[in-house]
């Protein structure tokens, strides 16, 4: 079986239980660096996730009679491996254990509901802001291309009266969130790895 398990926004405390409990009684660890290293005393074989996403699934099914478990940050269904992985092999040989998203995650931090929230992403695209920016509650998932600055720019542009959130490095111990007008969040020097809530104001 192949397990593809979703870590939650980063410290490891917020793994399911499920999860912890099929990784550790996995032969083989498949994912990306960072995630590897999160996990500790873990005897089996690890291999590392990069951009050899075909080659990894040529692994996966050469080897569906070893226990296999895919680590991914937050829930591997949003904007993680579950699609690709879900796409590429049959269903019958996997399993997906959700993990807490870094989108859930921020919400609980504000006090601010998910209900009808749109969910998106900048990675490796020019997103369409016009379409993303007509709704009431977004949060996005950022690379280091589109983040925190360029989206305020895009609200600024249209003269959008918006709240922005931007909450950097969740549940780890450097975590920052700060609230505030477009102006007020490009006044921030620099962002690192962040998740952008953007919020019609009330
Ligand atoms: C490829 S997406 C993976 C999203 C993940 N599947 C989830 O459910 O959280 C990676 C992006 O998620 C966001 N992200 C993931 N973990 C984060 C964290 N602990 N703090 C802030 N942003 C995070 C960042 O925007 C990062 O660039």
């Amino acid at each position: 079986m192949i397990n593809i398990i979703g870590l939650g926004p980063g410290q490891f405390d917020y793994i399911t239980k499920l999860g912890e409990k099929l990784i550790y009684t996995s032969d083989v660890l498949i994912g990306g660096k960072r995630n590897l290293e999160s996990i500790e005393n873990f005897h089996g074989e690890k291999i590392v996730l990069s951009t050899n996403l075909e080659e990894i699934v040529n692994y996966l099914k050469e080897n569906m009679r070893k226990n296999i478990s895919v680590i991914a940050s937050g829930d591997p269904s949003i904007y993680g491996i579950g699609k690709y992985l879900s796409n590429n092999i049959d269903h019958e040989h996997l399993n997906i254990v959700s993990g807490i998203s870094s989108l859930q995650y921020i919400f609980s931090k504000i006090y601010v509901d998910m209900n009808d929230v749109y969910l998106t992403s900048s990675h490796g695209k020019i997103p369409d802001f016009d379409y993303i920016l007509s709704h009431k509650k977004v949060c996005m998932v950022t690379d280091n291309k589109i983040g925190p600055h360029e989206i305020c720019k895009e609200i600024q542009g249209r003269n959008l009266d918006k709240v922005i959130v931007v909450g950097e490095n969740l549940s780890y111990a450097n975590e920052r969130i700060t609230i505030g007008k477009a102006e007020e969040i490009l006044s921030v020097e620099k962002f690192d790895m962040s998740v952008v809530v953007i919020l019609d104001e009330k």
